[in-house]
């Protein structure tokens, strides 16, 4: 060692003059006694160099312990790659040399050419110039995002301060913009001693709750089957559950939950219904109602099953329900403040406009009623549109005789005509609001008479 051999197609008439310069520059660059250097030459080889035989090479020095990767093996390239110009014609970007330190395991070092530093740098400023690019498209995104977000926040607190005083404003917009809460409500079908393990680990029971809740200082796990595939618990807020307890449920009680995907409040239902109780659970939407089958499949053993309808459409104005639940689609503001791109479909109408189909579904729902049933109304809005506002032009327009139920509940605050839990001033549960209706006859008089 060292050993340098060259490869060229170009033929060189006398090998001894080219040998021995080339091992007079071996000796200046390698810094090795003259005696321990070897050098070899195969020219006029068949060698293509980008598709081309002009002349061209490919140079291999082996040396041990000479190459640092450092710019001295720059200048052992480019020294190397000059004379090679001069020798054969061949310019810097028509060959390799490849520099290969024996001493450790013959691993191949570096490979160093002019042409390729070229093609590096090259590479290099156009990588730069797209990354560049990438960023600058990146920023202009950013900031159209940030400009759209701060007018939507500009119009969406003007919106709600019209309906909230300042101060109540400003902490529940806050409220609202934290990831909402879960609870785990346990699932009392599934086999009790696969959760008892996590019952007895550091949680803490919703005691005013009126089925087993607990809430976890951290994420909770995710919900697994028992020895049956039986899920042992479901995740969903309190106030969620809290809603459904007003449903005031009896062990037989027949059901109909009127928008019931993905399943949760069905779930809480069916927590306090025997096998003689029955849901019907209606949901359009296609999608929403698989994944409340799954829901279902999940949580409820086979042999219940048969006393849960899921349907895309329910028998409307058939007395068959003692409980009515509608859960309906709303602004679900919360969802909107911490989701990246939802804010953008909202807008000052949205919430009228839900509210009208709000109006529709409701008006239809009570009409399945049983005389004395109850009808929970729920959204987890905090637009006053879509909840009291709401709730008082049902119980004015509505054909249907009813009676307000008003009560107190161990979370939340009372509205005009019902109940709403603020996640700024219940631990992060909520929103969620609910008013609860009686049916006191079949038809108020006046439409009775127009019906008949
Ligand atoms: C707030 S989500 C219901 C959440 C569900 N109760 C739960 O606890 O998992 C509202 C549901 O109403 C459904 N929906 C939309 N339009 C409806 C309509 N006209 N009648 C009944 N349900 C409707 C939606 O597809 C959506 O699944």
């Amino acid at each position: 060692m060292p050993y340098v051999e060259v490869k060229t197609n170009v033929k060189i008439q006398d090998h001894t003059k080219f040998l021995k310069s080339l091992n007079d520059l071996s000796v200046k660059l390698l810094k090795k006694p003259n005696s321990y250097i070897s050098v070899s030459l195969q020219d006029d080889v068949s060698l293509l160099f980008a598709g081309t035989d002009s002349p061209a090479y490919v140079v291999h020095v082996n040396s041990l312990g000479t190459f640092d990767n450092s710019e001295y093996n720059k200048e052992i390239s480019k020294q190397y790659s000059e004379f090679l110009q001069q020798e054969l014609g061949a310019t810097s970007d028509r060959g390799y040399i490849f520099m290969n330190d024996g001493g450790r395991q013959n691993s191949l070092l570096d490979i160093y050419n002019i042409v390729t530093e070229e093609a590096d740098k090259e590479h290099d400023k156009e990588e730069n110039k797209s990354k560049k690019k990438i960023s600058k498209n990146r920023l202009k995104r950013e900031a159209r995002h940030k400009a759209l977000y701060e007018s939507f926040e500009k119009r969406f607190n003007a919106f709600y301060l019209q309906q909230y005083d300042d101060e109540r404003w400003i902490e529940l917009y806050d409220a609202l913009k934290q990831p909402a809460r879960h609870c785990a409500m346990i699932n009392k079908y599934t086999d009790q001693t696969t959760i008892s393990e996590m019952l007895e680990s550091r949680l803490e029971r919703l005691t005013y709750l009126d089925i087993p809740c607990y809430s976890f200082p951290n994420r909770f796990p995710q919900p697994k089957g028992d020895s049956k595939n039986i899920f042992d618990y479901y995740l969903l807020d309190a106030a969620s559950v809290l809603a459904t307890q007003a449903l005031d449920l009896k062990p037989d009680d027949s059901v109909l939950d009127v928008c019931a995907a993905p399943g949760g409040k069905s779930l809480a239902i069916l927590q306090r219904l025997s096998a003689n109780g029955s849901l019907t659970a209606n949901e359009p939407s296609l999608d929403r109602r698989r994944r409340l089958n799954r829901v279902i499949s999940d949580y409820i053993p086979l042999q219940l099953q048969p006393r849960i309808n899921v349907v895309r459409e329910y028998l409307k104005e058939s007395y068959l329900y003692d409980k009515v639940l509608v859960d309906v689609p709303c602004s679900a503001e919360r969802h909107l403040l911490t989701s990246e791109t939802e804010f953008e479909h909202w807008n000052e109408n949205r919430s009228k406009k839900l509210a009208k189909k709000q109006f529709i579904i409701l008006c239809d729902a009570v009409k399945s009623l049983k005389v004395n049933g109850l009808l929970v109304y729920i959204t987890c809005s905090v637009s006053r549109l879509e909840n009291d506002d709401l709730t008082e032009q049902f119980l004015r327009e509505s054909w249907v005789p009813l009676e307000l139920i008003q009560k107190e509940w161990p979370i939340g605050e009372k509205t005009k005509f019902g109940w709403i839990v603020l996640p700024d001033r219940n631990d992060g549960w909520g929103p969620i609001y609910f008013s609860i209706v009686k049916r006191v006859g079949a038809w108020k008089d006046d439409i009775k008479t127009l019906r008949s």
